[in-house]
């Protein structure tokens, strides 16, 4: 089984960005973690991350017929991408969307995702946490689907 994590804009500042709202892990420390976690699932993770979007959607595209599901913090293009949102369709790969705040705690244009309604599920909100429940929420999804 194969899981992509994909990262949009600014996540490769974890740890020095904002520290109050995201934490202070780093990016590369979360996916170190994910990728010991995934190991003793015996499931391969890909981790990649970019500021573009266009680079993001090149990624989903690369992943149709290589990746299972996908967990994606698409940052602020979560609250702007038409094109991932087409992207992420497009590619039919069932997909969790990640954030380590709680956005709908926060300004009101991050209460809107064009993400979430195609999703399996949103972990929102947990901190470096999220990424890790929704790794558990994909691979629950992702086994179930296997063995029907
Ligand atoms: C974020 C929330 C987004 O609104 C913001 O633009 C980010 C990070 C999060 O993980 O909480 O870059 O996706």
């Amino acid at each position: 089984m194969h899981i992509l994590l994909l990262n949009g804009p600014n996540l490769n500042l974890l740890g020095k960005r904002e520290p109050s709202v995201y934490g202070f892990d780093t990016l590369e420390s979360i996916q170190t973690r994910l990728k010991e976690k995934a190991y003793k699932e015996e499931v391969c993770i890909d981790f990649f991350q970019s500021n573009s979007e266009g680079a993001l959607v090149d990624q989903i595209q690369k992943s149709i017929g290589a990746a299972d599901g996908i967990m994606i913090n698409a940052g602020a293009y979560t609250h702007t991408s038409i094109a991932l949102r087409d992207a992420l369709l497009g590619s039919q790969i069932p997909y969790v969307e990640v954030h380590l705040s709680n956005t709908f705690a926060r300004e009101e244009f991050r209460h809107k995702s064009l993400l979430a309604d195609n999703a399996i599920g949103i972990v929102s909100g947990f901190g470096a946490s999220s990424y890790f429940l929704a790794f558990d929420g994909i691979l629950t999804f992702l086994r179930k689907k296997e063995s029907k």
